[in-house]
């Protein structure tokens, strides 16, 4: 607690809170856990007063969520009764694929009720996600303006200076496609590309952002190749530090092929979208930490300003910045003053610390916290998963089948590799600047 608590410890508080925990220790396959827990919970209930209320959080291993879940049904002790509820966080990632992410659904809604599983994403508790709904449902400023005949396309950025560190076996086995894409970018791209949902409630809003996913085209293994790229980092430094070759990584093979960085261009396929690509990037070891996205609007007809160099006319951006800095800001054109009409590119930039005094945090308060009084509006539901697999899928399956040839390399500390450029050049169009 003292190490990662973001505010103060108060000394009371804490003994109180250290008095409640109680440890029991058994494997996750064994019943005999299960009966303890259940003999541990019956005093703890009675002891607290808690009515019988059950919160459990299964920050495990992947691989033990189904055999959890499976002795949690079975031996009753997630069955909810006599008005007390029983509810259990899922921590990602949740399956590998399309396929086993069915059958974890499948599995688990055997043995209890949708209501009661709490798939996490911890980006849905950052503020700034959640603000891309109210800055498109609350303002009537923007929804009109929010599709294809104003949008030219969207950029989906999660660049990490972090490296694969210690997390070698896990990371070599999972990649940043799956470490990132169909959980956190796939969240901000249902946020920014769904309907309005009819009521701010679980249902509709996870309805909406399903049916977005939903909506994205899911390429064939051919067009998968053509519209990703994956690289992989290489010694360099970040910042000051010196950063090895990712394949020198403990735990991670030698002749390894796992991306740690993977872009991608994808299609939606509804009214508002066809034709306004977003493209997405993530990757590990790179020049700064910044997640963001930017809705790149249409140029203005020129034909007003012909003798201006059109290439110093502004792009048109509106950045919803998440991390580190938590900001929107709009890019527009101005006059520069003086006789001659010139025109340069301004930007006007909302923080969030300059109005509001929200301590930092990481996203788990608030969505322990929204568990506990059961509103899943900020969790996944089943089918959110499965469509954020099903467009996955080709592309894991493509680069499967090609195996290592079609993996670029990117310096260590660099804004990733070149392939990514020409992936946005191809269609005369660049990134923004990761710095
Ligand atoms: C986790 C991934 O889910 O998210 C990590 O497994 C990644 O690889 C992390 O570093 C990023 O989270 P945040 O909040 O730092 O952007």
């Amino acid at each position: 607690m003292r190490r990662f608590a973001t505010g103060k410890i108060e000394d009371d508080a804490a003994d109180r809170l250290l008095d409640c925990v109680s440890y029991v220790n058994g494997g996750a396959d064994d019943s005999a856990t299960y009966q303890k827990l259940d003999r541990v919970l019956a005093r703890v209930e009675q002891a607290r007063d808690t009515r019988r209320n059950r919160l459990f959080y299964l920050a495990t291993p992947p691989a033990s969520f189904a055999p959890i879940g499976r002795h949690l049904g079975q031996s009753g002790l997630a069955r909810e009764e006599n008005g007390a509820w029983r509810r259990i966080i899922i921590e990602k990632p949740f399956g590998t694929d399309l396929a086993s992410a069915q059958a974890l659904n499948r599995e688990l809604l055997g043995l209890l009720e949708e209501h009661q599983i709490y798939r996490i994403d911890h980006y849905l508790g950052k503020e700034t996600v959640q603000n891309i709904l109210v800055l498109r449902f609350a303002n009537g400023l923007f929804e009109p303006i929010w599709n294809r005949d104003h949008i030219d396309h969207v950029q989906i950025t999660v660049a990490e200076t972090l490296t694969v560190g210690r997390r070698g076996r896990f990371y070599d086995a999972t990649g940043a496609l799956r470490d990132m894409v169909p959980n956190h970018l796939f969240q901000l791209l249902s946020l920014v590309a769904m309907e309005p949902p009819s009521r701010f409630e679980a249902h509709a809003v996870r309805s909406e952002k399903a049916e977005a996913l939903d909506a994205i085209h899911v390429p064939n293994e051919a067009a998968a190749l053509q519209d990703s790229v994956r690289a992989q980092y290489v010694a360099a430094r970040v910042g000051n530090n010196e950063v090895e070759d990712y394949r020198g990584t403990a735990d991670v093979r030698p002749d390894s092929t796992t991306e740690t960085y993977v872009a991608l261009k994808l299609m939606i396929d509804n009214w508002r979208w066809a034709g306004v690509p977003f493209y997405l990037r993530t990757g590990k070891a790179l020049k700064s930490r910044r997640t963001e996205v930017s809705i790149k609007f249409k140029q203005a007809p020129f034909a007003m300003f012909r003798d201006t160099p059109v290439d110093q006319l502004a792009e048109n951006f509106l950045v919803m910045s998440i991390q580190p800095d938590e900001c929107i800001g709009l890019q527009f054109n101005a006059k520069v003053p003086g006789p001659v009409i010139a025109i340069s590119g301004v930007g006007m930039t909302f923080k969030y610390q300059d109005y509001f005094d929200a301590a930092p945090s990481t996203g788990y308060e608030t969505l322990i916290y929204d568990c506990m009084i059961g509103d899943a509006i900020l969790f996944q539901r089943a089918d959110e998963i499965e469509a954020g697999w099903r467009v996955v899928q080709p592309f894991l399956d493509a680069w499967r089948n090609v195996g290592p040839s079609g993996l670029a390399v990117y310096k260590a500390g660099s804004e990733g590799p070149a392939e990514a450029d020409q992936l946005l050049a191809r269609d005369v169009r660049r990134w923004r600047p990761i710095a």
